[in-house]
C-alpha cells in the first residue's frame, strides 16, 4: 500500500470481543439476553425506564468491575497497536468508534469519535447536558442541572436517534486516504456507509473482520482474523 497521511478508523463491538465484552449480532440474535428494541430506543425507555436503566447499569458495571483493585475488562492488543498507531506515527488518524466502552481510551488513544455514545457517561433529556457516570442510574435520580427526576439517561444513541460526531466524520471522510473498518458487521448506518464515502473520496480500503462483514465487497483489501492477531500485524506494517 502507498503511504497514506489520513487515516480514518472504524472500530466496532468485534474489537472489544476479545477484552470480554459482547458483540451485538451473536447467532441467538439477542443482546445480554435483550432484543435490541426493548432496550436500545427511546421508545423502550419511555416504556420501561427501570428495564433499560438496570441493563445499562450492567453494561457499566461490567466495565468498572475489579477484582484485587485490576479492572477485568482491560484494553487488548488491537485497542493498543491503534493508540500505538496514533501516538508514534506521524499520519492523521481520525479514530470512530461504534462502540460504548472506553477500552481505545484506556490503551492511549485520544479524541476517540464515540458516534453511539459513551457508557461513563449520563446526559439529561431536558437540557441536553452531559455528565460523567459511574455509577447506577435510577429512574428517580434527581437531575442537577433541571432540578428533575426521570430526565436522566445513560448518554447512548438509541435506534431512531441522530449519532454523534457526523459532521467531523464527514469531513474526515471526505479527506482521508486509508479508511479502515475493525470489527463490524456493517449492519448499522450510517457507519455501515462509511466505506462508500472513503471510495468516493478516492480512498484505499481495508476491513479487518472474524468474517465478511455486511458491506464486505465495498473495500478494497480485506484480512479476516481475530482482531488481537490482525491489528497490531497491520500497524506494525505501517511503521
Ligand atoms: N476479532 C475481529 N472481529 C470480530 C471478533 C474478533 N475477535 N469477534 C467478533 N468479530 C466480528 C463479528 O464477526 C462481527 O462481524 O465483529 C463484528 C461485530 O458485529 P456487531 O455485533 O454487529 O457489532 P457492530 O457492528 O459494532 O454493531 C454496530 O449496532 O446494536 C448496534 O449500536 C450498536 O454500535 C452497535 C452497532
Amino acid at each position: 500500500m502507498k503511504e497514506h497521511k489520513n487515516i480514518v478508523i472504524l472500530t466496532g463491538a468485534g474489537i472489544s470481543a476479545e477484552s470480554g465484552i459482547k458483540t451485538f449480532r451473536a447467532a441467538d440474535g439477542l443482546w445480554e439476553d435483550h432484543r435490541i428494541e426493548n432496550v436500545a430506543t427511546p421508545e423502550a425507555f419511555e416504556l420501561d425506564p427501570q428495564l433499560v436503566q438496570r441493563f445499562y447499569n450492567l453494561r457499566r458495571a461490567q466495565l468498572l468491575e475489579e477484582k484485587d483493585g485490576t479492572r477485568i475488562v482491560q484494553p487488548n492488543a488491537a485497542h493498543r497497536a491503534l493508540a500505538k498507531l496514533q501516538n508514534e506515527t506521524s499520519h492523521k488518524l481520525t479514530l470512530v468508534t461504534q462502540n460504548i466502552d472506553n477500552l481505545h481510551e484506556q490503551a492511549g488513544s485520544q479524541n476517540v469519535l464515540h458516534m453511539h455514545g459513551e457508557i461513563l457517561k449520563m446526559h439529561c433529556k431536558k437540557t441536553q447536558r452531559i455528565f460523567p457516570c459511574e455509577q447506577a442510574l435510577a429512574v428517580d435520580d434527581l437531575c442537577e442541572c433541571c432540578d428533575e427526576t426521570g430526565n436522566l439517561r445513560p448518554h447512548i444513541v438509541w435506534f431512531g436517534e441522530m449519532p454523534l460526531y457526523m459532521d467531523t466524520i464527514m469531513q474526515s471522510l471526505s479527506n482521508c486516504d486509508l479508511f479502515v473498518a475493525i470489527g463490524t458487521s456493517g449492519n448499522v448506518y450510517p457507519a455501515a456507509g462509511f466505506v462508500e464515502m472513503a471510495n468516493q473520496a478516492g480512498a484505499d480500503t481495508l476491513e479487518i473482520n472474524l468474517e465478511e462483514s455486511n458491506v464486505a465487497s465495498a473495500f478494497d483489501k480485506a484480512i479476516y482474523a481475530r482482531a488481537t492477531d490482525a491489528v497490531p500485524q497491520w500497524v506494525d506494517s505501517l511503521f
